[in-house]
């Protein structure tokens, strides 16, 4: 069966780690066509669009979709962020942010009292609504008596989908536990509504499933402190974005972290979370392991487990050729790491 796969290239160091993920898409030989996007600010700069319906039309058409990453200096902040990846994410429903948090061999971290096996937990990050609906305004906009009024959406329906979701993939792991991490005591409403669907569900549905609450703010000193305290992490839109850029530290940096933008029954799209790295950028100096994680991941999706595995394995066997790699000081050119990925997944 062949797959359609949805290619955005994108920003900054963006096409070179697509490149190197491609390189390994071809290596684990499954039967894929590409469809290019041409998105980004590039694409803005020249059209003054950063993406059409006829565009999201056709990405509803794919399998799947990797992207490399959105953003550039160029261009006022927001624009890039709100118009082209959010409105992708947004439109085709990839209600789950799916970020997992795995030490490969041999990759430093900035935390030296963990060990490889006490981080090895999985966030499910609300993808859809909280703070990132849009919801708000502005009130007597540049006056002394300013107003400026963002409001966190969470309906019934999107917190027990993404609940649904994650108490799946517990289930589905040997530790079978869940933690919900909030802010209970002060997001007395939308911490209400995540907490007690999270008891309602579990406990009629997942009764095999521990559940577990941790507030946002303690997380962080667990992720530090004790990470292997969590096995599935679900959590609002805005926190899961905040405590997954401390997950890539803990896994050793933005060079290695990937996530999915999940549509359990549409298309979903993959990316490094890292972002598009301008410093980098052209330099073949990135890290494109994250990217190559999110292919991965992608393959796991299309239920291509055998090239997933083969790909996982060849992220491994290269980490453990990297001799103490953090993302910006790994010793390899971004094209080298991708062929030590491909020789592992191959070999
Ligand atoms: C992420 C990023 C995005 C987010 C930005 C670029 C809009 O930080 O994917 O974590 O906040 O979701
Ligand atoms: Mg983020």
């Amino acid at each position: 069966m062949t797959h359609t796969i949805g290619v955005v290239r994108g920003d900054g160091t963006g096409p070179e780690v697509v490149a190197e993920a491609l390189k390994v898409l071809e290596a684990v030989g499954v039967d894929a066509e590409r469809v290019e996007f041409d998105l980004g600010a590039d694409r803005y700069l020249r059209t003054g669009e950063t993406i059409t319906d006829a565009e999201l039309e056709r990405m509803r058409e794919m399998d799947a979709v990797l992207l490399g990453a959105v953003g550039d200096p160029r261009i006022r902040p927001g624009i890039l962020e709100r118009d082209l990846l959010l409105r992708m994410r947004f439109e085709l429903d990839q209600y789950v942010n799916l970020r997992p948090v795995v030490r490969y061999p041999g990759v430093a971290t900035l935390v030296p009292s963990h060990a490889e096996a006490d981080v090895d937990l999985i966030v499910v990050r609300e993808n859809s609504e909280g703070l990132y609906s849009g919801a708000g305004g502005f009130h007597r906009k540049g006056t002394a008596h300013e107003v400026a009024v963002q409001e966190s959406i969470n309906t019934r329906h999107g917190v027990e989908r993404i609940v649904r979701y994650a108490f799946d993939l517990a289930r589905s792991r040997p530790r079978k536990k869940l933690t919900l991490v909030h802010k209970t005591n002060v997001l007395t409403y939308a911490g209400d509504l995540y907490q007690r669907v999270v008891d309602e569900v579990g406990s009629v549905d997942y009764p095999d499933v521990e559940r577990d609450y941790v507030h946002v703010d303690a997380a962080c000193i667990y992720f530090l402190d004790q990470p292997s305290r969590f096995d599935v992490i679900v959590t609002d839109n805005m926190f899961g974005d905040i405590i997954t850029d401390l997950g890539a530290m803990i896994q050793g940096g933005m060079g290695i972290a990937a996530g999915g933008n999940i549509n359990p029954i549409g298309v979903s799209m993959f990316e490094p979370i890292g972002g598009s790295a301008p410093d980098h950028a052209g330099k073949g100096t990135i890290n494109p392991l994250a990217t190559i994680g999110a292919l991965a991941l992608l393959l796991r999706q299309l239920g291509e487990t055998e090239a997933a595995d083969r790909v996982t394995n060849g992220i491994r066997s290269a980490t453990s050729k990297m001799v103490s790699m953090r993302a910006a000081e790994m010793g390899f050119s971004t094209s080298e790491v991708g062929d030590l990925v491909v020789e592992g997944a191959t070999s």
